[in-house]
């Protein structure tokens, strides 16, 4: 049997990387998959095409009125929301003395107020239901710092922590919430943000104790456990996959000592 079997999934930021992944990942499962997006992508379209139980909703995860539009209507065909994952986001930052305020701004309200607001489009239904499970994607700087990393930081920091009060609120109501803090994952936007550091890749890799970036699919396998009865127990927990990104500094001694 599959781990998803009809549960009806929400995805924001489905139409590519980690969004596009865990959908294809729940659908696998039998999930049922609303994906929500600003943008519609070949590779969404290609993952439609191929996938019975599927919507598309053309959003921005900023605007409320249409993310619970899309909540509604989901509710409307399908009876039910079972699972949220909010996967939007975008990548901007710098020092703070050079962050203007718009940039400021954009982050937050896409990284952190985009994942409110989603939560909040499906917190009715969910409570009705007294079940659900909702997994954000915060990020390994929603726990750290890192150089330049200001608002994305922040704004990160803020989805853990949002993340366990909804745990915190609604646990007694039968409904859990999780977020992954993904390492440094394979996407359009990782390549983005290396497109602007051309030493980027070889010292992530090099801090990346697995040596190298990880791929959208391996996102996919935590998020699809968080989502799932498996994880009945689990809420309010920050589940970090990384490649040790975060487990400590190494200094070469292993290379010192012939083991790698
Ligand atoms: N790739 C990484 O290394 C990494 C690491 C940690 C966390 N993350 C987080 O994972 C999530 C997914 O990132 P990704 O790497 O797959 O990037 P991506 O750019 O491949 O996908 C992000 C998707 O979100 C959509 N999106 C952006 N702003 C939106 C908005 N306002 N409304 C609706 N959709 C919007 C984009 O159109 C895109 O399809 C992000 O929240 C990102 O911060 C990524």
């Amino acid at each position: 049997m599959s781990n998803l079997n009809n549960k009806v999934a929400i995805i924001t930021g489905a139409a590519s990387g980690i969004g596009l992944a865990c959908a294809r990942r729940y659908a696998q499962e039998g999930a049922i998959i609303i994906g929500l997006d600003r943008n519609r992508t070949d590779a969404w379209s290609s993952f439609e095409a191929a996938t019975d139980a599927c919507r598309f909703h053309q959003a921005d995860v900023t605007d409320a009125d249409a993310i619970n539009a899309a909540a509604a209507k989901t509710v409307e065909e399908f009876g039910r929301i079972d699972i949220l994952l909010t996967a939007a986001g975008i990548g901007e930052a710098g020092p703070v003395n050079m962050l203007d305020e718009d940039t400021w701004d954009r982050v937050i309200n896409v990284n952190l107020k985009g994942t409110f607001l989603s939560i909040k489009a499906v917190l009715d239904t969910m409570m009705a239901q007294r079940s659900g499970s909702i997994v954000t994607v915060a990020s390994v700087e929603g726990l750290n710092g890192t150089e330049g990393g200001s608002a994305y930081n922040a704004s990160k920091g803020g989805v853990v922590m949002l993340t366990k009060n909804i745990a915190i609120d609604y646990g007694r109501l039968g409904i859990r919430c999780n977020s992954i803090c993904p390492g440094f994952i394979d996407t359009p936007l990782l390549h983005e943000v290396m497109g602007a550091m051309p030493d980027f890749k070889k010292d992530v890799e090099r801090e990346t104790k697995m040596g190298r970036f990880g791929k959208p699919e391996e996102i996919a396998g935590a998020a699809c456990f968080l989502a799932s009865d498996d994880a009945s127990f689990v809420t309010g927990h920050s589940l970090v996959v990384d490649g040790g990104y975060t487990a400590g500094h190494s200094h070469g001694i292993v290379e010192l000592m012939g083991l790698v």
